[in-house]
């Protein structure tokens, strides 16, 4: 499980995070979306203990594992080497490493010729997916990922979004996925959290949001980002 209760951030004057209180079930996913500038980031840093809050309380049972856009691959080591690395950190043997990178390979649809690439040599899909390896060699039971697609061209992110959802079901992983977009959130399926100038404006299914929304700000943040009938037509 993952829980924050009534968990505030301030930067100066500039309030990131205003009494969020946010519970994710073990095994669960849960979308936060939210604009620029809304506080999803800094959420996920307290979270890791990157930060820390002016008030309440954070708590998460277990090792986490963090997805952040572009990968955040090193660039002088191979696809192999980056996703390896927390394995090395851990004294993980050569062969351990190399049977876990196969089963991880497998599961996020990576060829296994394009390991021995550095990130230059790969496409912003495959960069993720090792991102995503690297995220998972040492099988934490919490999955943290910022806008982990957001860099990505409209068919490798189509193609990676189905398959993540599809992984963190198989895994049974407790997933708090960043977003700001209103597509990728309802793809997900999940319970979304809305959130809006630090502050959550609304928690719940993408039809909850759709045909109840809280405040007058969940109808126009999900309608910014609908395509307009008259270009859906031509689809
Ligand atoms: N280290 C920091 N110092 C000062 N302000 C920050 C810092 N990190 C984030 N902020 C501010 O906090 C707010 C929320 O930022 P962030 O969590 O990155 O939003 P999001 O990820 O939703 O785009 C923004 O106004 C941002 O400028
Ligand atoms: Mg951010």
């Amino acid at each position: 499980m993952l829980a924050l209760r009534d968990v505030t951030k301030t930067f100066g004057a500039r309030v990131a995070v205003d009494h969020v209180s946010l519970t994710v079930a073990r095994g669960t996913t849960r979308i936060l979306l939210g604009s620029s500038g809304s506080g999803k980031s800094t959420i996920l840093r307290l979270i890791l203990g990157l930060l820390r809050p002016d008030h309440g309380e954070i708590s998460v049972d277990g090792g986490m594992g963090y997805v952040v856009q572009e990968g955040a691959l090193y660039p002088h080591l191979t696809a192999r080497q980056n996703a390896t690395l927390p394995a090395r950190a851990q004294k993980w043997s050569t062969a351990r490493m190399a049977e876990r990178l196969d089963v991880l390979a497998k599961l996020v649809a990576l060829d296994p010729d394009l390991l021995d690439l550095y990130p230059a040599e790969l496409s912003g899909g495959q960069r993720q997916r090792v991102g995503l390896a690297r995220a998972l060699m040492l099988d934490p039971p919490v999955l943290l990922l910022d806008e982990p697609l957001g860099a990505l061209d409209p068919i490798s992110r189509a193609e990676l979004q189905t398959h993540l959802v599809a992984i963190f079901r198989e895994l049974g992983k407790t997933v708090l996925f960043v977003t700001h977009d209103v597509r990728e959130a309802f793809l997900f399926g999940s319970t979304i959290t809305l959130l809006d100038n630090g502050r959550v404006v609304q928690e719940g299914t993408f039809e909850d949001l759709a045909r109840r929304p809280a405040e007058r700000y969940v109808a126009e943040f999900l309608r910014a980002q609908v395509p307009p009938p008259d270009m859906t037509a031509y689809l």
